[in-house]
């Protein structure tokens, strides 16, 4: 596996693997990687001939009040694991390298799927994603390109993108990977306290009850989203940021009786820690 960090060298190994005919498969991430990752890894592993993961703590998508210069960087250890689950190269750009020019170029995906749920508390947020991301895209050139569903509106978003700009690759959406004790896995975790880890559990087990109330017929998006509230208030760590539900796709207003394919996303703190969560509720 080669690490390279800038773009003359990446641009070099895409020709080559383009000239053997390799299928491309990209996993855009900002490092710290897991479980979740991983299991993004293996399937670009699985379903192309080069794997090109990218390492890169976007400041763009950080507001200033945000946690850029807190978030964890392992470029090491990220190495070792994209190897082990089967990139053929890392790309770890400094931010100087991804952001040539002092005035920016935008991408930025407007109107609703924007936003609602995290775009309300972190308006310049997908600007940063969708610009970087189409940076990744270009330089990349993959076939497929993978990302979580645990980031259910950045997926959304992204295929907007890829519809709107007409990027000529498949977007790969994986299912959400938890730990053992059902939380959501998140580069952010490792911010949590044992306390807060444990309060933090009650994210899974309100969708988990959520989902099982849907299962039983309940169609009233009022009475799930109050449900879901009720129990998260329940822990004292807890500071809601948002229980929503959104349609699929393109999280249109949620209508009761709820038909078709919902979101229901949460986002809530626990310390100074903001973890985000959903469920996907189909009929079907
Ligand atoms: O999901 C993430 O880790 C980031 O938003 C992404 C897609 C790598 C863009 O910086």
């Amino acid at each position: 596996m080669k690490l390279v960090k800038t773009v003359a060298e990446l641009r070099k190994e895409i020709a080559l693997a383009k000239r053997q005919g390799l299928s491309i498969g990209l996993v855009p991430t900002m490092g710290a990687l897991h479980a979740g990752h991983a299991s993004l890894i293996e399937a670009a592993a699985k379903e192309n001939d080069f794997v090109v993961v990218s390492v890169f703590v976007n400041p763009t998508q950080f507001a200033p009040n945000e946690d850029l210069d807190a978030y964890p960087r392992t470029l090491a250890a990220d190495c070792v694991l994209a190897e082990a689950k089967g990139a053929a190269v890392v790309f770890a750009p400094s931010p100087k390298e991804m952001y040539p020019s002092a005035d920016m170029t935008w991408v930025e995906v407007t109107g609703n799927v924007t936003k609602v749920l995290c775009g309300r508390s972190r308006p310049i947020h997908f600007r940063g994603v969708t610009t970087v991301v189409s940076k990744l895209f270009n330089l990349a050139q993959p076939d497929r390109a993978y990302f979580g569903q645990k980031d259910a509106q950045q997926v959304e978003v992204l295929k907007r993108m890829v519809k709107d700009l007409f990027f000529p690759l498949e977007l790969r959406v994986m299912p959400i990977i938890r730990e053992a004790d059902g939380l959501a896995r998140s580069s952010r975790n490792t911010y949590l306290s044992e306390k807060e880890h444990d309060a933090a559990l009650v994210l899974n087990k309100s969708l988990r009850e959520a989902e099982a109330a849907f299962a039983a017929g309940e169609r009233d998006a009022a009475k799930i989203v109050a449900m879901v509230t009720a129990a998260i208030e329940k822990e004292p760590a807890a500071e809601i940021d948002y229980v929503e539900l959104h349609g699929l796709p393109e999280l249109t207003p949620a209508v009761s009786p709820l038909k078709g394919t919902n979101l229901l996303a949460v986002a809530v703190k626990f310390g100074t820690t903001r973890l985000i969560d959903n469920v996907v509720l189909e009929e079907k």
